[in-house]
């Protein structure tokens, strides 16, 4: 019913020969791969070139700025990434909400700029250590979620995936347990079904993301909530990623 996605986050990583090269590895093994949609979010100066070779993969746009275009000196508008292929986005990434001080009324304004062009948006959420720590990640995920996502009409918050990535997982080698996986994207599909109906919330794909690889896909995938990954430092390695795509 909802779909199967892997999603490889390759952040700011590899020169362009490098990026070329695990596409097309990528892309060769895909041949024998059925009912799991993989994307890839490379850094955006590869994409049009990454574009020009035929592959199974979708391309990702890691960034982008929420304006048709105009006196933006350094960003890469809504129409330009659209423009050069790409078909999906990342919202809300938690190293883009830290570093670069993306708030929750700014990330709303990218998911709706990212549906006007007709863009997947590939919305993250997740609570930071102290947050886990203080017992509070259920508020904390929902408010994100209420804040930036919930806005969206019916039609529109069903052309979005959702990636629960819990910030002390991120990078760390430390995985969240099959167990807390589950919990928080089960209570991500109640919410959805609190906010738009049961239909709308089974058909959305909730992924999960921090040091998801090789070990341990297999494991969080089996969860009945948890319907594909977001890959960050495993996807830098077209085996460990394809292993990760054939984890289901
Ligand atoms: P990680 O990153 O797999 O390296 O933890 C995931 C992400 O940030 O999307």
């Amino acid at each position: 019913m909802r779909k199967k996605i892997v999603a490889g986050n390759w952040k700011m990583n590899l020169l362009n020969a490098e990026a070329i090269k695990l596409f097309t590895e990528i892309t060769t093994s895909l041949a024998t791969v059925k009912n799991v949609e993989v994307l890839a979010f490379p850094p955006s100066i590869y994409i049009s070139e990454l574009s020009l070779i035929e592959s199974k993969i979708g391309l990702g746009a890691q960034n982008f700025y929420p304006k048709d275009k105009g006196a933006f000196t350094g960003e890469i508008s809504t129409a330009q990434i659209k423009n050069i292929g790409v078909t999906h986005v990342l919202i809300g990434h938690s190293e883009r909400r830290a570093y670069f001080n993306e708030d929750h009324s700014f990330l709303k304004e990218k998911v709706n700029s990212a549906l006007d062009y007709s863009l997947t948006p590939v919305f993250c959420c997740g609570e930071p250590l102290e947050i886990r720590e203080s017992n509070t990640e259920f508020e904390y995920v929902k408010n994100q979620l209420i804040e930036s996502l919930f806005h969206l009409n019916e039609t529109d918050i069903q052309k979005c995936v959702i990636a629960y990535e819990p910030v002390w997982a991120i990078g760390t080698g430390r995985t969240a347990t099959v167990e807390q996986a589950e919990a928080m994207h089960a209570a991500i599909r109640s919410w959805l079904k609190e906010y738009y109906n049961e239909t709308i919330a089974a058909s959305i794909s909730i992924l999960y993301g921090g040091s998801c690889n090789a070990s341990n896909a297999k494991e969080l995938f089996s969860n009945p909530n948890v319907d594909g990954g977001l890959i960050g430092g495993a996807a830098l390695d077209a085996t460990s990623f394809l292993q990760i795509i054939k984890s289901f």
